[in-house]
């Protein structure tokens, strides 16, 4: 029953119940779905009045808030020149529907007004906005606002990702201790290091079982994550932007849109997770698989980084047809004297000098080969060797007449400054009305210090600032499609998948550290988003030397490609190279559409994943094999997510090259012609003896409901 003071959003998979009363919104539940709540909710979540405490019960709501007892950590910090550094909202009025709760609160001492919307979608993503209003006479100076959501006792563990250049999204896992735990990010990007997604869970859960909720910053600059737990036992989970001092300066009268969090819940483990993001990303009419199927790419990058040259780049075109590559992108290196990366960012016209008569003939090349082209471009960036920088050494963020430190010789523009934004918006517009261009690489390749505009901290405004440029350059081009990327995988957050098509992963194509990197970036993005290229053997940023066969399975599940020489290519690998590519196309429609799983592998030196079309008509599982198994035989195989009562066809996808071996003799279901047959309930729970794979090797796996 649902009564006066006790509201609720429900989907098929997830509740949030808000008590109403006495003026203030109080989050109730948070969880699994919760079909009516009762009123005796209320009573069943209130404290006692303990020892050496507040006299009457205090709850201080969602906003947290100093001034009603809350002794943690605050949702809003703020003031007017000092005053007006404590606030006591009220609870106005609510709106409410089947999928959204907005809540109107006001402040008239502090004299601010704030709109806090949850809007909760069918398949369990609860996105959270706010806007906050200065109804006052003087300017206020608004110096944080975080997000918060209640988490129940069950919730012990905290997980959150750490990276850096080559190494993103690795997983970090500890217990919930007393206290605020926090990760930030202060580069002024995403950032190699931002978490994506911060969960919260109970102890047991894994890929497939067990609890978790999740929270995000839906926003690519400065971020805060937190898990926080209380002295008097409440956990909670908070996100938001992170601002630099005087960074939002609210004007009278004036409203300011905070970046908003995504907040997701599972009771199916991490894979449930990112059923409910995939769910909810793919649902949406911009996303690209909604539009067409994902082209094959091959990028030019490490086949011949800033060495651009028309006769070398026709070759590889004519390999990348032969091979089946569908789109072509032409990376760094392309403008004006670009033969480095000392110089060129910002003067984004066609450079003379290898390019002659323009890209005309090489896209003209590409596309009478039945291939698109992709440009790579990085407009937030000028090289002070440019002609941009010479012309306007003002356009930088930067501050106190400072210059700020080079990384990897450049600046950062002032995109804040309408001056250094026409210039990026025209000289790119002109370069893609001039040339037949499918697709942009966005690339940002460092972070932001000192970066002010006119004595203002500014990364929250030069955010804003890209996701317009994005937004207008795709209103110029509809069909334009553009990949988000920052030394690889720096800007992949869930603000920007609202402007972009792709995520470059990574700048490490080495697939073994691409089995971590994808695997938990697909925790949150969907693998059709996420560029995964066959680099060549000797990857070029670890040097180790993989098998064609375990870097083709790892391109595999992800919008796949090629970063590689493949002019230099041997035979057998390029025969490789055509059947995965034809392969790649029959099932890429199952690959990006179907339900990711994630085996809890009781052997640490193998991975195990796979997509599971919806209607379980059929699976295509990787088995990967990272090292050497401690013992003789792997530990057995097994792939849940199938219909149980079901019985399927289980046979390896030879496609993608033979795996090395090092045994004597295949197990009998390895050599069975025809593959074998296996019911959903026996994959799921007997499973399949792996072959001894040499590490680095895998095994594509087809499972087909007979
Ligand atoms: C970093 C990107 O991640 C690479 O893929 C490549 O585009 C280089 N920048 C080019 O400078």
């Amino acid at each position: 029953m649902e009564n006066s003071h006790l509201v609720h959003l429900s989907s098929p998979t997830s509740s949030i119940a808000f008590d109403t009363s006495n003026n203030k919104l109080v989050i109730r539940y948070w969880g699994r779905e919760i079909k009516t709540f009762s009123e005796g909710l209320l009573a069943s979540t209130a404290k006692s009045i303990a020892n050496s405490s507040w006299d009457e019960p205090l709850e201080s709501g969602v906003l947290r808030e100093h001034s009603r007892g809350f002794l943690g950590h605050p949702s809003i910090s703020g003031h007017r020149n000092g005053k007006n550094w404590s606030t006591q909202f009220t609870l106005s009025s609510i709106d409410h529907d089947k999928q959204s709760l907005t809540a109107h609160f006001a402040d008239s001492s502090a004299h601010l007004k704030l709109e806090l919307k949850y809007s909760l979608n069918s398949f369990g993503v609860l996105s959270i906005a706010a806007v906050l209003t200065n109804a006052g006479t003087e300017p206020y100076n608004l110096e944080e606002f975080t997000y918060w959501l209640p988490l129940p006792d069950r919730a012990t563990d905290v997980m959150d990702f750490t990276g850096r250049w080559s190494h993103e999204r690795h997983p970090q896992r500890h217990t919930i201790q007393n206290g605020l735990s926090t990760r930030e990010i202060r580069e002024g990007r995403t950032g190699h290091d931002y978490t994506v997604a911060q969960l919260a869970m109970s102890s047991d859960t894994n890929f497939q079982n067990g609890e978790v909720w999740a929270l995000s910053v839906a926003w690519s600059g400065n971020s805060s994550h937190h898990v926080e737990k209380l002295a008097i036992g409440d956990v909670s989970i908070g996100a938001g932007e992170l601002l630099l001092p005087g960074e939002i300066i609210i004007a009278p009268g004036a409203s300011h849109s905070v970046p908003s969090v995504i907040a997701n819940y599972s009771r199916e483990g991490l894979d449930g997770l990112s059923h409910n993001y995939y769910r909810w990303l793919r649902s949406r009419p911009i996303h690209p698989t909604n539009i067409r199927p994902r082209p094959i790419t091959l990028n030019v990058w490490e086949a011949v980084y800033f060495d651009h040259d028309l006769q070398k780049i026709k070759a590889l075109a004519d390999r990348a047809a032969d091979v089946g590559i569908e789109r072509m992108v032409l990376d760094d290196g392309w403008f004006n004297l670009r033969r480095h990366d000392r110089a060129g960012l910002g003067d984004w016209f066609v450079d003379k000098e290898v390019w002659p008569d323009g890209l005309g003939p090489i896209i003209k090349y590409i596309n009478d080969k039945g291939m698109e082209f992709g440009l790579w471009f990085e407009g937030e960036m000028v090289n002070p060797d440019s002609d941009l920088y010479r012309a306007h050494p003002e356009w930088i963020l930067h501050e106190a007449g400072r210059t700020p430190p080079l990384w990897r010789n450049q600046l950062v523009l002032d995109l804040t400054h309408p001056g250094a934004y026409e210039h990026v918006l025209n000289q790119v517009d002109a370069i893609l009305v001039e040339y037949n261009i499918a697709y942009i690489k966005w690339d940002h390749n460092r972070v932001l210090v000192d970066a002010g505009h006119l004595g203002q901290a500014a990364v929250h405004n030069q955010t804003a600032a890209i996701y317009r440029l994005f937004a207008e350059i795709k209103r110029r081009h509809p069909k334009l499609e553009i990949e988000s990327c920052a030394s690889g995988g720096g800007r992949i957050d869930l603000g920007v998948i609202n402007y972009v098509d792709r995520f470059w992963t990574s700048d490490n194509n080495d697939a073994l550290e691409r089995q971590t990197i994808q695997r938990w970036t697909g925790l949150v993005i969907p693998p059709e988003l996420l560029g995964s290229h066959i680099g060549p053997h000797r990857g070029h940023q670890t040097k180790r030397t993989t098998s064609i066969n375990f870097r083709a399975i790892n391109a595999f599940f992800g919008h796949a490609g090629i970063e590689w020489n493949i002019t230099e290519a041997a035979q057998e690998d390029l025969a490789v190279l055509k059947s995965w590519a034809k392969l790649y196309k029959e099932k890429r429609q199952l690959l990006h559409s179907g339900k990711v799983v994630r085996v809890d592998h009781a052997d640490p030196a193998a991975f195990i994943y796979g997509v599971v079309a919806q209607d379980q008509s059929e699976a295509i599982f990787a088995y990967m094999q990272h090292a050497m198994s401690r013992s003789t035989f792997p530990a057995m195989a097994i792939f849940p997510g199938l219909d149980e009562n079901k019985l399927y066809k289980v046979t390896i996808l030879n496609d993608v090259g033979a795996p090395e071996r090092m045994q004597v003799m295949d197990p009998p279901w390895v050599q069975a012609k025809g593959g074998i047959l296996l019911s959903g309930a026996e994959l799921a729970s007997v499973g399949l003896r792996p072959p001894i794979l040499s590490p680095e090797n895998g095994l594509l796996i087809s499972i087909k409901e007979l």
